[in-house]
């Protein structure tokens, strides 16, 4: 499945990239071509308002000697503007004289210009076939009918200018876009395969962990269901055996317990745990659930010492701040010996509220303080069974942690206690 997921990662990417590369050589090549025909449209137009005053001249000279042969020279690209080329006709549309490219094109043009009836100040474009194989020309001519003073026509000057060479740049430009499109593929492919696998890598480690999720819960909730399943065989046979009873409502109850802890967990992955936020006093609030963890403390000769200010105005979900203290002292009085002490301070630093829970219990292995706030995870599977935990208190603490936007750590030494440690930015409402 997460190949599948690669793969489509790849293959998404990769496509976006080339969608976006060749949408840009597109978007480039029609605003290149657009500028490129606008500026020879405008040069041309120049070009011809320069000939119309030289043609009214020379129109006129050829109009009073009407012998003269047709003059056509033709044009090398040192001697003049290569790309342009001027035709003078006579009023009866005889061709008088040219300025035209000297190559084999110019006669086949000619024919073409011989047969021009368009409207005087229209731009034309016209393609003339070159030889066999090879690609035509393309140019963009204009015509202007030439008057004399007195309103007479005189004939009419066509000037153009041969465009084949932008065309050919054109090509050139496809054929360098489709090289970069064909290595930018390449390298879209690679780099999508790069990223994709990166991103790919928390989605593995989350399935991972869902499935030793799954694996744990699964594991957890057996145990107390076979239990239950025996003794409800010995029940059977012996119907007043209340001990039996009272183990299966232990177990019937541990079940409710991890149940509901999982429920809390599961809805935490589902969505941003619905908060209530809401203004309250930190300090009351850590004080009433020190004081009802006073007697278990009591039974365990265990002393919970709480110190904090008066007041510490706090911005959050308070249920859950109860919740997050109620499992820090759970655990501190879990995995203390008899009479020692546990010290709950709180107070509020710069823009932050620190909560410290301290205990002089048995302490955590130091690699194994960053796995206790995993799902399931327990440092001493045996013992931690054998006083009910399932090693779901620190993962949801640090999920309300987490919710108010705080940090939680631990600082332990084996047999000498642990301290966790609750930072919160302090919001207002
Ligand atoms: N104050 C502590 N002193 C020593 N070990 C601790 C302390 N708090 C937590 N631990 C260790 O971290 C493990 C995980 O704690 P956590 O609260 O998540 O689970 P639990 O207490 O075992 O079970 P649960 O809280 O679900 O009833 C514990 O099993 C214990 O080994
Ligand atoms: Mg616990």
């Amino acid at each position: 499945m997460i190949n599948k997921i690669r793969k489509k990662l790849v293959i998404g990417y990769s496509i976006a990239i080339i969608v976006i590369l060749i949408a840009s050589i597109v978007a480039g090549y029609m605003a290149l071509s657009r500028i490129t025909l606008k500026m020879n449209q405008k040069s041309l137009f120049l070009y011809l308002a320069n000939e119309v005053y030289e043609s009214q001249e020379m129109l006129k000279a050829w109009q009073t000697n009407h012998h003269l042969k047709t003059r056509i020279r033709q044009i090398t690209a040192h001697k003049r503007s290569f790309n342009n080329v001027v035709y003078w006709y006579a009023p009866d549309g005889r061709l008088l004289m040219a300025e035209e490219l000297a190559s084999s094109i110019s006669p086949k043009l000619r024919e073409k210009l011989d047969a021009w009836n368009f409207p005087s100040g229209t731009l034309q474009n016209i393609l003339v076939s070159s030889a066999e194989g090879k690609k035509p020309w393309f140019f963009m001519m204009v015509s202007q009918d030439i008057y004399d003073d007195n309103n007479t026509y005189l004939g009419r000057v066509i000037v153009g200018t041969n465009m084949s060479p932008f065309a050919s740049i054109a090509n050139k430009y496809y054929l360098v876009s489709a090289l970069i499109v064909l290595a930018v593929s390449i390298l879209a492919f690679w780099v999508g395969n790069f990223f994709a696998s990166k991103a790919i890598k928390p989605i593995k480690i989350s399935i991972q962990k869902q499935k030793e999720f799954v694996a744990d819960a699964s594991h957890e909730l057996r145990t107390p269901l076979s239990i239950l399943l025996s003794s409800v065989d010995i029940l059977k046979k012996n119907e007043s055996n209340r001990e039996l009873i009272a183990d299966m409502k232990n177990e019937i109850l541990n079940m409710k317990h991890l149940i509901n802890d999982l429920l809390v967990l599961a809805r935490s992955d589902s969505e941003k745990e619905n908060l209530v936020f809401e203004d309250f006093n930190l300090a009351d609030c850590i004080k009433s659930v020190v004081r009802n963890f006073q007697s278990l403390a009591f039974e365990k000769k265990i002393d919970i010492l709480f110190s904090s200010e008066e007041c510490i105005p706090f911005y959050g979900d308070e249920n859950k701040i109860r919740q997050l203290i109620a499992i820090l002292l759970d655990n501190a009085l879990k995995y203390s010996q008899e009479k020692t002490q546990i010290k709950v301070t709180a107070m509020a630093t710069d823009g932050d509220i620190l909560i410290k829970v301290k205990d002089q219990g048995v302490g955590i292995p130091e690699n194994q303080l960053n796995k206790i706030f995993e799902r399931f995870y327990r440092v001493d599977k045996a013992r931690s069974r054998s006083t009910g935990g399932f090693g779901l208190g620190l993962p949801i603490a640090q999920t309300i942690v987490q919710a108010h936007g705080g940090k939680i750590k631990v600082c332990s030494k084996i047999n000498e206690g642990s301290v966790f440690e609750v930072r919160i930015p302090i919001k207002s409402s």
